[in-house]
C-alpha cells in the first residue's frame, strides 16, 4: 500500500500505471473505514490492477456545520487497516487545498431533478458537493471504473448522471450494502451511535424489510402510515422521512404501476445522528 497525500504525485503514480496497461478501480470514501468500505475495495481489487481509495472528508457536502466537525476521522487505523489488505492499493488522502485550491466551493448542478428528492430535500447543497468532489477526483485519478455502494442508492444514481453530465469514461459500479447481522447497514456514523441506539437500530431494517414484504399486497398510503407509526413511541429514533420511490427517477410515489421498479428509502436519527438505508420491493 502507498500512500499519497498531493494531487501531482498520484498524478504521476496514475501515468505510469497507464503506460503499463495497468487498469485503475477507484473507491472513494471519507475514512473511518468499515466492512462496508473493504467489500468495495475487495471488489474493486478483483476487477482492477491497482485501485485508488480517497479518504477525504469532503467540506462541500455538508450542509451542517457540526456534522463536518463531528464526522469520524480516523486517518491512522483506516491506513493501518490498508495495509493490510493489498500492497495494490494507493490511499490518496490528500487536504482540502490539494482538491479545491483557496475557493472550498461548489458547482451547481443539475441532475435532472434526482437532487431534488429525499436527501436533496433534506441536505440542500449536499450532492452539488458531492457531484464537484467526484469530478475532481475523477479528473485527478482517471479510474477505469469507480465503485459505489448502494446505502447511498440516491447518490448512485446521481454519480451515474454527473459522469454522462461531465462526458468522463469511468465505469459506475454500483455494490450492494454491507449489513451487521441484525440488519443495521453499515456506515461511518455508526461509530458514534451509543449503546442503546445500536440495540435499538436494527428497526430500520427490520421495518424495511416488513414493508418489502407488504409491497405485494399493501397500498403505499397504507404502508407510509404503518412506517410513520412504528416511530411514534419510540424514544431514541426520530424519523426524518419514509419515502416509496420509483428506481428510475427516484420522486415519491401514492400508487403502484406495474412493470416499474421501486425501492423504500429512509432517513432516521438516533439522537443527533443520521442513518439512512433503503431497500428494494420488487
Ligand atoms: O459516500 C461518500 O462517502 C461520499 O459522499 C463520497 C462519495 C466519498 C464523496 O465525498
Amino acid at each position: 500500500m502507498r500512500l499519497l497525500k498531493k494531487r501531482r504525485d498520484i498524478q504521476s503514480d496514475v501515468a505510469s500505471l497507464k503506460k503499463q496497461n495497468k487498469t485503475i478501480g477507484f473507491v472513494p470514501t471519507m475514512g473511518a473505514l468499515h466492512m462496508g468500505h473493504l467489500a468495495l475495495i475487495k471488489r474493486a481489487l478483483n476487477e482492477n490492477q491497482t485501485v485508488v481509495v480517497s479518504i477525504f472528508v469532503n467540506p462541500t457536502q455538508f450542509n451542517n456545520q457540526e456534522d463536518l466537525v463531528n464526522y469520524p476521522r480516523t486517518l491512522d487505523s483506516d491506513i493501518e487497516l490498508l495495509s493490510d489488505v493489498s500492497k495494490e492499493i494507493i490511499v490518496f488522502a490528500p487536504s482540502p487545498k490539494e482538491i479545491y485550491g483557496d475557493q472550498v466551493t461548489s458547482i451547481s448542478y443539475n441532475f435532472g431533478g434526482l437532487e431534488n428528492q429525499m436527501e436533496g430535500k433534506f441536505r440542500p447543497g449536499h450532492f452539488d458537493g458531492v457531484g464537484t468532489v467526484l469530478k475532481h477526483f475523477f479528473e485527478i485519478v482517471t479510474p477505469d471504473k469507480a465503485y459505489f455502494g448502494e446505502k447511498d442508492f440516491q447518490q448512485l444514481q446521481i454519480v451515474r448522471r454527473l459522469v454522462d453530465i461531465e462526458n468522463m469514461s469511468v465505469q459506475i459500479v454500483g455494490c450492494p450494502i454491507y449489513r451487521e447481522e441484525n440488519g443495521l447497514a453499515l456506515s461511518s456514523r455508526n461509530k458514534r451511535l451509543n449503546q442503546n441506539q445500536l440495540e435499538v437500530s436494527p428497526l430500520i431494517y427490520q421495518i424495511l424489510t416488513q414493508v418489502k414484504n407488504d409491497f405485494g399486497t399493501k397500498s403505499v398510503h397504507m404502508l407510509n402510515k404503518w412506517v410513520s407509526e412504528q416511530f411514534e413511541n419510540n424514544d431514541e429514533l426520530t424519523l426524518e422521512y419514509f419515502e416509496i420511490a420509483k428506481v428510475s427517477d427516484l420522486k415519491s410515489i401514492q400508487r403502484k404501476y406495474k412493470n416499474t421498479k421501486y425501492r423504500a428509502f429512509i432517513a432516521v436519527f438516533a439522537g443527533e445522528i443520521r442513518l439512512i438505508d433503503n431497500i428494494a420491493l420488487n
